[in-house]
C-alpha cells in the first residue's frame, strides 16, 4: 500500500469504529451498561471490561468487549476511554517507569495525566474521552462517551 492508500485507510478507521461502537457515539441517548461494583473502585485507576451486543446494518447481536479506566476522585467516579487520541492505541496506567502515575501509550510514547489530560510535547493533541457515569444499587454504569478536544 502506498502513502495515499495508507492515508485513506487512516481516514476510514475512525468512522468505522464509530459505526460499530454505540458507546463511542458522543451525545446520543444510549442505555447505560453495568461495569463494576462501586466497592471495587479506588483512587487508583483500574481497567474494567464490559460487553455490548452490537446490532447495526453489518452485524446482528454480536458481543464486543470494551474497557474503561475507572477511579474515584473524592466522591466522584471518573471513567476514561483507554483509546489514545493520537492514533487510537490503548493507553495503560502506570506502565512507564520513567513516567509514574500517568497514562502511557506504548505506540508513540503518548502521556496523559491521571485525569486524562494529554501532556504537551507528546503526540496526543487532546485529552482522553470520558464516559458518562451513574451509580445505582451499588453498581457503576457507563453511558455514552463525552468527547474532549
Ligand atoms: S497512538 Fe498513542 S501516542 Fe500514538
Amino acid at each position: 500500500m502506498g502513502t495515499g492508500g495508507f492515508m485513506a485507510s487512516m481516514l476510514l478507521v475512525p468512522p468505522l469504529r464509530m459505526a460499530v461502537d454505540p458507546l463511542l457515539k458522543a451525545g446520543e441517548e444510549k442505555p447505560f451498561v453495568p461495569v463494576a461494583d462501586v466497592n471495587e473502585i479506588t483512587d487508583e485507576p483500574k481497567r474494567f471490561e464490559f460487553t455490548l451486543k452490537i446490532n447495526d446494518a453489518w452485524v446482528k447481536n454480536q458481543a464486543t468487549t470494551y474497557s474503561a479506566w475507572v477511579y474515584k476522585e473524592g466522591s466522584e467516579i471518573v471513567a476514561l476511554s483507554p483509546i489514545c487520541k493520537h492514533l487510537g492505541c490503548t493507553v495503560n496506567w502506570n506502565a512507564s517507569p520513567e513516567h509514574p502515575n500517568m497514562f502511557y501509550c506504548p505506540c508513540h510514547g503518548g502521556l496523559y495525566t491521571k485525569d486524562g489530560i494529554n501532556v504537551p510535547g507528546t503526540p496526543p493533541r487532546a485529552p482522553l474521552d470520558l464516559y458518562e457515569v451513574k451509580v445505582e444499587g451499588g453498581k457503576l454504569y457507563l453511558g455514552p462517551l463525552i468527547q474532549r478536544t
